[in-house]
């Protein structure tokens, strides 16, 4: 039972825990604040309370005649972060999963049938679940802060929104507007939300509360798919639009090992004119679709990134200022990446020209980031500074290494750094091969020296690989660049100083066989439809064009011992030819302007199974010793690596759950 305290901020007492409830100036006031949780997360037990808190909601109205009910979240992380994965995983009756569908369907029906103007008042981020709550309020206003971000990201964990949100997303902003958001999952910051209807109002945070009230006391009319969109609902239109959709999908992902964009497009094409039936079939849709492997490995990525996040932690590092030496390819992109994070950059060179080129560079990357944010992209430019002679050492929290790969040359850098830079700092090298004791050999303190490897192309690449030589790195330096990659926006892998390291020793045998297989005799575009079928992003072929067929080689050398193979002499001849990839035009594809030429010859009599597994057996066999020789901690940051180092097709949840899921281990 409920019971008003006081008469102008109401709390009414109900044994909820995680919502609560007061009323002020008529209108109810329903808070979200999940116990236990940093983020408001949906659990059945939210969503049971949820339902029960409109039923409150209802009777109030009736007996105190309320003029509407907002709700808002409690935490100052956002509104509602989406389904509790972790427990939704942990759901595996197939009836449990039902009824915890049917009750988030029929909570947010209840809200959305209440009989007085109901508003989602948004701050922070508003996600999948989360969304669709505030789909079925009648309004939804958000704060404008950059931190607001609105999304329906079920695709990328192997399903589709399963709260009704596919039919309430479609009405409020159409199809065309909300089919290519469920379809990708992609984040729609405040005024680009605002703009295409799916949120009433953008508005700075000290008005929300304000403009919230407002809206609630006017009533505007509620936000509707122009009528235009509603005329693709109608039966041959629909077909059509999805014909188109399922063409745009199918050139991203194969409906084998993504379903769901497929399935989401299925539900529209077969009942999208019709809601009562398009509500009961996306429920049904939506509890196939997570008894699949894939979701069930997509899952499991989630987990293996924040896994990634938690080993750094932010607190115990605070990089302010980063100092990159050496601006080429790697060190003009870390640097830049680094300003775009906020912090203050000094780039060193001994090339003024080299430097006039970085900041060049930089600034298209920016503007290709923040698009028209004239502020952002001009914030960005004032952190990047470039240094000729090395000003910013003393002063840096890190120091980045990241000339040309040449052993002497970059001792004599940490020789100098070492008796420069402040006492705390981080002193880093983006080595790809040299080991990281070879180069500390010089320094008074090698036990100062950490490897942060970067991957090209730094802007795209979420891992960093935490290079640390056993028993000799400090430990402490070891989790202060762990901090750092996540203050960066990075996935921080700590890796034992070994040839290779984890990602490139991984690739280069699956590289070399992909070269091999094409030396006897089977051609290019066969060799990397056969990867790629697998789930690869890339053919090895194509990755070897694309990385430079040099780097390759030299890489192909150093790791030859330790991966025990003899390299291709198809290798050696086409860099002896100045072939050498993507950058010289010419490799094992022909490349204009950057883009790879169709190859000619794509027909072939062999096993293709055999060859796909030949390619993929490398990787994973390769993986496997990476493991037993301790490179990785363990199975689960092994495959996290590979699948944030290499693309490793998600789906398949890693080389090692690969690996048992193909024994049944
Ligand atoms: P790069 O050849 O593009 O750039 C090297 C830069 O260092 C040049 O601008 C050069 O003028 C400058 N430099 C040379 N000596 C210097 C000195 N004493 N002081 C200051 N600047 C100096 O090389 P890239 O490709 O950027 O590679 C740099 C490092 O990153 C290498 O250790 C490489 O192994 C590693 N790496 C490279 C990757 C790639 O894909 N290119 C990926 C990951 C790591």
């Amino acid at each position: 039972m409920n019971t008003i305290k006081n008469t102008e901020m109401n709390i009414i007492e109900t044994d909820f825990q995680h919502f609560s409830l007061s009323i002020e100036d008529g209108i109810a006031w329903l808070c979200i604040d999940v116990k236990d949780e940093a983020a408001n997360v949906i659990s059945p037990d939210v969503v049971s309370e949820l339902d029960r808190a409109c039923d409150e909601v209802s009777k109030l109205s009736s007996t105190l005649g309320l003029k509407g009910l907002i709700l808002f979240s409690g935490k100052p992380t956002g509104f509602i972060a989406g389904a509790d994965v972790k427990k939704f995983r942990e759901i595996t009756d197939p009836e449990e999963a039902r009824l915890f569908i049917k009750a988030g369907h029929a909570a947010c029906k209840k809200l959305e049938d209440l009989a007085i103007p109901t508003l989602a008042m948004v701050e922070g981020f508003c996600m999948g679940g989360g969304l669709e709550v505030a789909l079925a309020c009648d309004y939804i206003i958000v704060d404008d802060a950059p931190s607001t971000k609105l999304s329906l990201p079920e695709v990328k964990l192997g399903i589709h929104p399963g709260f009704g949100g596919t039919v309430r997303s479609i009405r409020r902003i159409g199809v065309m507007q909300a089919m290519p958001m469920m379809l990708t999952g992609k984040n729609i910051l405040p005024r680009q939300a605002a703009k295409m209807g799916l949120v009433d109002m953008c508005v700075p945070l000290r008005q929300l509360k304000s403009s919230a009230i407002q809206t609630i006391l006017r009533k505007p009319e509620k936000k509707q798919a122009p009528k235009s969109a509603k005329l693709l609902e109608l039966g041959p239109m629909r077909s059509l639009v999805a014909m188109q959709m399922r063409k745009e999908v199918a050139s991203k992902a194969k409906q084998e090992h993504y379903p769901a964009p497929y399935a989401l497009i299925n539900l529209w094409e077969a009942h999208g004119s019709n809601s009562d039936e398009m509500y009961a079939a996306e429920a049904e849709s939506v509890l196939q679709l997570g008894m699949t492997d894939t979701a069930r490995n997509l899952a499991r990525v989630f987990f293996l990134q924040n896994r990634l996040k938690a080993l750094g932690d932010k607190s115990f590092f605070t990089p302010k200022h980063v100092h990159v030496i050496g601006g080429g390819v790697m060190g003009g992109d870390i640097a830049a990446w680094c300003a775009m994070q906020g912090m203050k950059v000094t780039i060193q060179d001994i090339s003024t020209d080299a430097l006039g080129r970085v900041m060049g560079r930089a600034t298209k990357g920016f503007k290709r980031r923040y698009r028209k944010d004239k502020f952002r992209i001009m914030q960005a430019q004032d952190n990047l500074i470039p240094d000729l002679h090395g000003h910013g050492i003393p002063t840096a929290d890190v120091i980045i290494e990241a000339i040309y790969e040449n052993l002497e040359a970059k001792q004599s850098i940490f020789k100098e750094v070492e008796t420069k830079a402040k006492a705390d700092a981080i002193i880093a090298t983006n080595t790809s091969s040299i080991p990281l004791s070879d180069i500390a050999k010089v320094m008074k303190k090698p036990q100062r020296l950490v490897g942060l490897h970067f991957f090209n192309p730094v802007f795209k690449m979420p891992l960093l690989e935490i290079v640390y030589t056993p028993k000799k790195t400090n430990v402490t330096v070891i989790k202060q660049a762990q901090s750092f990659g996540v203050h960066i926006g990075k996935l921080p892998l700590p890796v034992k100083s070994s040839p290779g390291f984890l990602i490139n020793r991984i690739l280069m045998p699956y590289i070399l066989e992909g070269v091999t297989a094409q030396q006897e005799g089977i051609p290019v575009a066969v060799i990397d439809k056969a990867a790629v079928d697998y789930g690869m992003p890339m053919g090895p072929l194509e990755l070897a064009d694309t990385v430079g067929l040099d780097i390759c080689l030299n890489v192909g050398r150093i790791l030859a011992d330790t991966v025990g193979v003899t390299l291709p002499t198809s290798l050696d001849s086409e860099v002896e030819a100045g072939k050498l990839g993507k950058k010289s035009g010419e490799g094992f594809y022909q490349w204009k302007e950057g883009k790879k030429q169709k190859a000619t010859k794509d027909e072939w009599n062999g096993d293709i199974q055999q060859l796909q597994n030949r390619l993929i057996e490398k990787l994973t066999n390769e993986s496997q010793k990476c493991l037993d020789e301790g490179i990785v901690e363990d199975a689960d940051l092994l495959d996290a690596g590979v699948i944030f180092g290499t693309g490793f097709a998600p789906f398949r949840g890693g080389p090692m759950n690969a690996i048992s899921e193909s024994t049944g281990d």
